[in-house]
C-alpha cells in the first residue's frame, strides 16, 4: 500500500508529482485560495481551468511547468455541496486516485485546506480521504507469481499548514488503520479454501496477535467436543479439515476486568452445503463464508494496533461445511453448547450452527456489555436488501442505532429487520428442542431468530447479516471485483467509541 505521509509545511514547500483539488460544482472561486496559490503558483492561471466545472465524476487534468515543486493538478468534482455526501467524496478520491496510478505518478498531495472547505466534518473528511486513497490502489494479487502492475502511487501525503497538526494526523491514522482492517479481511475472505482451513485461520490469528499485541488462543475439535460445543463441530465433522474456536482479547492496560465488547464471526472456510450440497455455479463465492470471522479479526487486531478504549473479545467460529462419509445428515439431532438439541433440518444452513455455540461461549465465559456477531448468514437477506446494504437485527433500540449510525458513518450500511417473535413457531420441531430453519420466506428472520433462542434475555446482542454486501459481483473504485472487507470498519468504529 502506499506510504501516507504528512507535509507539515508553508505550501510553497509542498511538492509531489500531483496535487489532487477536491471541489463543489459551481464553486471554482473556492480553488482560489493562498495555499494552493503557494504550492502551484501557475495552477489558477491554467487555461484549461475555465473548462473545469467541479461536475460529480469530473476529473480534469492540469499540467503546469515542469520545473516545480507541484507540477500537475488534478482537480476532483464532487458535484453539488447540498447532494454532497460521503459515499460521493470517497467514490471521488478514489476515481482521483486510480487515474494517478493508471499514470503512473509516484507522488500524490492532497492539500488539507481543500478538505476543510468541504461538508462532512474535517477530520471525517482526512480519515475517509486517506482510506478511500488506501483502498483504491489495493489488489489481492499475492498469489500470482508478479503482481499486475507495481502498485502506484509510492506515497500520498496530506500537505497542511494550519495549526492543528496533531489532530490532522491522528485523523490521518485512523484512515490508514480503517483501510488496513478492510484490507485484512478482504485478504483472508478472498483466500482460496485449499489455502485457509480452520487451522489456518487459526494460525493466521495467532500471527497477527503476535504482531498487533492481543492474545489469541485456540480450540481444537478435542477442546470443543470436551466443552459440548457440538453444533460447531456437527458442521466440521463432514470435512478432512477439523473445526476451531478462536478467541481474540484486546484488554487495554488497567481494563484486563472490564466486561467485554464481544465480537463473533461466522468463520465457515468453505460452505459446500454440506449433504445438502449447493449448486455449482456460485459454489466458489462460498470461500468467502468465513469473511465475518475474518472482519472480526481484522477489527481487533486493529482495535489493538490502536490501543482501542476498551476490553475486546473476538470469537471465531470456524469449520468447513463439506460431504462426506462423516458429514451430518438432514434428520440428525445433535446438541449444542447450551445443553439443548438441535435438529438438523437442512445441512446448507451451518452458519447459524457454527454460531450457536460461540454465542452460548461468549456468555458462559465472560459478562459481555454486548455481544455482536456478524455473518454471511442467508442468501435470503441478500435477497431482501440487495448487495449494498446488510441487515441488522436488534431489539435494543440504542444498541440498533448505535451500529446504524457506526456503518453509516464509514461507508457500510445497515437496515434494521425485526425478530418478529410470531416466526418463532417455524423453530419448533417433534423430536428435538429446536429446529434450526424454517420455511423459505423470512429466512433471515428465522435465521436470526434462531441465534437468539441461544442469548439470555439480559445480555445486549445484535446480529449482523452480511451475506451479499461481503462480496463484489464487479469492481468498483474502492473495491476490486471479490471480497468487500464490510463490515470490519463498522465493528473498528465501535471498538473505538466509548461505553457500550
Ligand atoms: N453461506 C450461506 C449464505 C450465503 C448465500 C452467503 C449467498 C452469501 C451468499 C449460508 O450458509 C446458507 O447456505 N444459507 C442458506 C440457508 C437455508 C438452507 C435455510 C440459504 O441462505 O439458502
Ligand atoms: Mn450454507
Ligand atoms: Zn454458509
Amino acid at each position: 500500500m502506499p506510504e501516507i505521509s504528512f507535509q507539515n509545511t508553508a505550501p510553497e514547500r509542498w511538492k509531489a508529482d500531483i496535487m489532487l483539488v477536491p471541489f463543489c460544482e459551481g464553486e471554482i472561486e473556492s480553488v482560489f485560495r493562498p495555499e494552493l496559490d503557494g504550492a502551484a503558483p501557475w495552477f489558477a492561471a491554467a487555461p484549461a481551468l475555465r473548462d473545469v466545472r467541479g461536475e460529480k465524476g469530473e476529473l480534469a487534468l492540469l499540467h503546469g511547468p515542469p520545473d516545480v515543486f507541484v507540477p500537475r493538478v488534478l482537480t476532483v468534482g464532487l458535484g453539488k455541496r447540498d447532494e454532497l455526501d460521503m459515499d460521493t467524496f470517497r467514490k471521488a478520491m478514489a476515481e482521483a486516485i486510480s487515474l494517478c496510478a493508471q499514470k503512473n505518478y509516484d507522488t500524490v498531495l492532497l492539500p488539507e485546506p481543500m478538505l476543510n472547505s468541504l461538508p462532512g466534518g474535517w477530520e471525517r473528511l482526512i480519515e475517509e480521504a486517506v482510506c478511500a486513497v488506501l483502498l483504491a490502489v489495493h489488489r489481492c494479487d499475492e498469489l500470482k507469481k508478479q503482481p499486475e502492475r507495481p502498485e502506484k502511487p509510492r506515497w500520498v501525503s496530506l500537505g497542511y499548514a494550519g495549526s492543528n497538526s496533531d489532530c490532522a494526523r491522528a485523523a490521518m491514522r485512523r484512515g490508514e488503520n480503517a483501510a488496513l482492517a478492510v484490507k485484512m479481511t478482504r485478504e483472508l475472505a478472498n483466500t482460496p479454501a485449499n489455502l485457509l482451513a480452520p487451522s489456518d485461520l487459526a494460525q493466521k490469528a495467532a500471527q497477527f496477535a503476535e504482531r498487533y499485541g492481543f492474545s489469541c488462543a485456540v480450540m481444537d475439535e478435542n477442546a470443543l467436543t470436551r466443552h459440548g460445543l457440538g453444533a460447531l463441530t456437527a458442521v466440521g465433522q463432514g470435512s478432512a479439515q477439523p473445526p476451531r474456536l478462536i478467541v481474540l482479547e484486546h484488554a487495554p492496560e488497567g481494563r484486563e476486568q472490564e466486561n467485554p465488547l464481544i465480537f463473533v464471526g461466522k468463520g465457515v472456510t468453505f460452505d459446500s452445503g454440506g449433504l445438502c450440497i449447493k449448486p455449482a455455479a456460485g459454489m466458489h463465492e462460498m470461500k468467502c463464508d468465513m469473511a465475518g470471522a475474518a472482519a472480526v479479526l481484522a477489527a481487533v487486531a486493529v482495535a489493538s494496533l490502536e490501543n482501542a478504549p476498551r476490553r475486546i473479545i473476538g470469537l471465531l467460529a470456524c469449520a468447513e461445511n463439506m460431504p462426506d462419509g462423516k458429514a451430518m445428515r438432514p434428520g440428525d439431532v445433535i446438541r449444542a453448547a447450551n445443553g439443548d438439541t438441535v435438529e438438523i433440518v437442512n445441512t446448507d444452513a451451518e452458519g447459524r450452527l457454527a454460531l450457536c455455540d460461540a454465542l452460548v461461549w461468549a456468555q458462559r465465559e465472560w459478562t459481555p456489555s454486548a455481544v455482536i456477531d456478524i455473518a454471511t448468514l442467508t442468501g435470503a437477506c441478500a435477497v431482501a436488501l440487495g448487495k449494498g446494504m446488510a441487515g441488522l437485527f436488534c431489539d435494543d433500540a440504542e444498541l440498533a442505532e448505535r451500529i446504524l449510525a457506526a456503518g453509516g458513518a464509514c461507508g457500510e450500511p445497515f437496515w434494521r429487520l425485526p425478530l418478529w417473535k410470531p416466526y418463532a413457531e417455524h423453530l419448533k420441531s417433534e423430536i428435538a428442542d429446536i429446529r434450526h430453519t424454517g420455511p423459505r420466506e423470512g429466512g433471515a428472520i428465522n435465521a436470526a431468530l434462531f441465534l437468539r433462542h441461544f442469548m439470555n434475555d439480559d445480555t445486549l446482542w445484535a446480529h449482523l447479516d452480511i451475506a451479499g454486501t461481503d462480496w463484489a459481483e464487479k469492481p468498483s473504485a474502492l473495491c476490486p471485483k471479490g471480497a468487500t472487507g464490510f463490515g470490519a470498519r463498522t465493528l473498528l468504529e465501535l471498538a473505538r467509541g466509548g461505553a457500550l
